[in-house]
């Protein structure tokens, strides 16, 4: 899908996970639309790539190194964003990790690990964007995945925090639904990102049990995620309130 030009004029866009991936196509996506981005990342090499490549476009993005899983920096990182730009428009937590284990073998750092980031990184972002998200009567968008939806073997943990994600956006939605914001989550299925071509994966799994995680139509491009977001994160999904986006190429609807 071809850069909207000027959808995004005006608009001030806080991006989790913005030194990579989903996070940093839509950062760098957003931008091209004309939004001012604010990229969080515990990655700081990988946000002053991001901040290079929106830079080189003719875009604005400005960044703070940021650990989602802790409700200080969040609220701090929030703070910042209102700060630089004077308001805050959408905000996505997209910021997210994955492991592959046994069951057995999760440690107590593991699992907090797991639900620290992916449902805590959600959830302060909540917290700390909505008072600004219902001044601008604007949006948040939360990364969730096929994952939230479907039992899948040796990601245990993983799929736990999904579902979370999941139902937190629920929860949310319906908590603010008498209020001029709008709360969703995008759920994608296999994406190519440095996430899915990292992952390590015990030796001794049985591999029939993971057939078809990936669906029949293989994995998408980190850009698709991007186009989504974009439309959904603009006026034009007015009235698309407290949904769960599945863009899996049909890895769910089995
Ligand atoms: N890639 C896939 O196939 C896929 C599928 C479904 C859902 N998702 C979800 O989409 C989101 C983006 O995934 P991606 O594939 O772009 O991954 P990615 O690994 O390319 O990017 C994730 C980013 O999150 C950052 N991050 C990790 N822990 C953090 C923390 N504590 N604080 C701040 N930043 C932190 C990483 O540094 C990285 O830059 C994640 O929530 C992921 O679970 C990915």
């Amino acid at each position: 899908m071809a850069v909207v030009p000027d959808r995004y004029a005006g608009k001030v866009v806080y991006i989790t996970g913005a030194a990579s991936g989903m996070g940093r196509a839509t950062a760098i996506r957003l931008a091209a639309e004309g939004a001012q981005v604010f990229g969080v990342d515990v990655n700081a090499d990988g946000l002053a790539d991001t901040a290079a490549a929106i830079d080189s476009a003719g875009g604005t993005f400005a960044s703070r190194v940021t650990d989602v899983s802790r409700r200080d920096d969040v609220h701090a990182a929030i703070d910042e964003t209102v700060a630089t730009y004077g308001r805050l428009d959408v905000a996505g937590a997209i910021a997210g990790i994955a492991r592959s284990e046994h069951v057995g073998s999760v440690t107590q750092d593991q699992w907090d690990l797991m639900m620290g980031v992916n449902v805590g990184g959600c959830f302060w972002t909540a917290q700390a964007a909505i008072p600004h998200l219902l001044q601008s009567e604007g949006n948040l968008i939360l990364f969730a995945s096929n994952a939230g939806f479907m039992g899948q073997a040796y990601t245990v943990p993983y799929c736990a925090s999904k579902g979370a994600v999941v139902n937190l956006t629920r929860a949310l939605a319906m908590e603010f639904i008498k209020q001029p914001i709008r709360i969703n989550a995008i759920a994608p299925g296999g994406v190519e990102t440095p996430m899915t071509s990292n992952f390590d994966m015990p030796d001794d799994l049985d591999f029939s049990l993971m057939a078809n995680y990936v669906g029949m139509r293989g994995m998408a491009r980190a850009d698709d995620l991007a186009n989504v977001f974009a439309f959904l994160g603009s006026d034009e999904a007015s009235n698309v309130h407290g949904a769960i986006w599945s863009v899996d190429g049909g890895l769910t609807a089995a």
